[in-house]
């Protein structure tokens, strides 16, 4: 079983991304041989700013490793570093049929409708993505719902290049759920919106990075009701903001909701929210300890990148020799 994700690049990073995203990278990493890398070249296909890209690059970096990521487990690289991926997505451009781009809904919201101010490469980084997983022979790719159809497209322009070249050159990836409760964390402010960098309320969220008081008190001022908490989940429908910071805190210690509620059912949100406080603070705060040391040291954390980046393209090589060989190059 192989694993191959990204995560793009980006700042301001939340409590959301952490038990969404980066903890389940972190839990895989003991289940399979995992890749992981920062997807720096998809970043390329919306307006960058250089200097933000290049910081959010080794903020990314360093919140992956100070959450848990081990580069001794796991394979860590900035995608940049490993032209295998492009190389092969290039290649790939050639399998791939414009109409199969066009049915993809994530390019028909956020790009189809804008044509003169979208770049090429948000309708095409699909394809990317393609190489970024064919590349490694990925058995396994996790995937949340609105990720599904570009690992569909994946598969299908591994069918289409193996079949067209008859070679048996791709492996196809299967859709990887990972484990964890908390795949959606919502806003402190609004429990039907997403926790979010792009909230403009600050109490909306937390960040990695703030302090034990920061937490405690956004966590006070979080947004609830005055009913104490039931002991039966389905009780909690109807309840979003509950039903939010009850799964936020069974995500923290991996509990089930069911477990979380047997302890606190009965109980207010007066009992609840330094419980939860302190669950929170007691992830965080040693996460942020490790994010300020590696911060300080970003030599080691380019050599952290590079060994990986090594690592990855000693393992892309064989398959993009063979794409080339296969198509007659
Ligand atoms: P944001 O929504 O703050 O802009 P990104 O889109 O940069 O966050 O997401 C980075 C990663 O974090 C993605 O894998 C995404 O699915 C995950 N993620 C972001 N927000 C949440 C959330 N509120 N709950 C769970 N996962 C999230
Ligand atoms: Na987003």
């Amino acid at each position: 079983m192989r694993v191959v994700s990204g995560i793009q690049p980006t700042g301001g990073l939340h409590l959301g991304n952490l038990l969404g995203a980066i903890l389940r990278w972190v839990r895989m990493q003991d289940e399979a041989e995992c890749l992981f890398f920062l997807a720096d070249m998809h970043a390329l296909t919306i307006a960058v700013d250089p200097a933000e890209l290049r910081a959010n690059i080794r903020e990314m970096a360093a919140a992956l490793i100070a959450s848990g990521i081990d580069p001794a487990k796991a394979t860590l690289f900035r995608q940049s570093a490993v032209p295998a991926h492009a190389e092969l997505a290039w290649i790939l451009q050639g399998t791939a049929r414009i109409g199969w781009l066009e049915r993809m809904t994530q390019f028909k919201e956020k790009g189809g409708k804008h044509k003169e101010r979208s770049s090429v490469g948000l309708f095409t980084y699909p394809v990317l993505q393609a190489a970024d997983v064919l590349l490694y022979q990925a058995t396994h790719v996790p995937v949340g719902e609105d990720q599904k159809q570009h690992l569909e497209l994946a598969r299908d322009i591994a069918l289409k290049f193996n079949n067209d070249f008859d070679v048996e050159l791709f492996a196809l990836p299967e859709p990887f759920i990972g484990g964890g409760t908390a795949a959606r964390v919502m806003s402190l402010r609004d429990g039907k919106a997403k926790m979010s960098k792009s909230d403009p309320s600050e109490m909306s969220r937390i960040h990695l990075t703030d302090s034990d008081e920061d937490i405690a008190q956004k966590i006070r001022k979080a947004r609830t009701d005055p009913e104490p908490l039931p002991e039966d989940p389905a009780l909690l429908d109807g309840r979003p903001e509950a039903r939010n910071l009850v799964g936020i805190y069974a995500a923290l210690t991996g509990e089930s909701i069911e477990q979380v509620l047997a302890r606190f059912a009965g109980q207010g949100f007066g009992t609840f929210k330094p419980a939860l406080a302190d669950a929170v603070i007691a992830m965080l705060s040693p996460l942020r300890r490790r994010l300020d040391e590696l911060r300080a040291d970003p030599a080691e954390l380019e050599r952290i990148l590079e060994s990986g980046a090594e690592r990855a393209r000693t393992l892309a090589a064989p398959t993009l020799a063979n794409a080339y060989r296969a198509v007659g190059l």
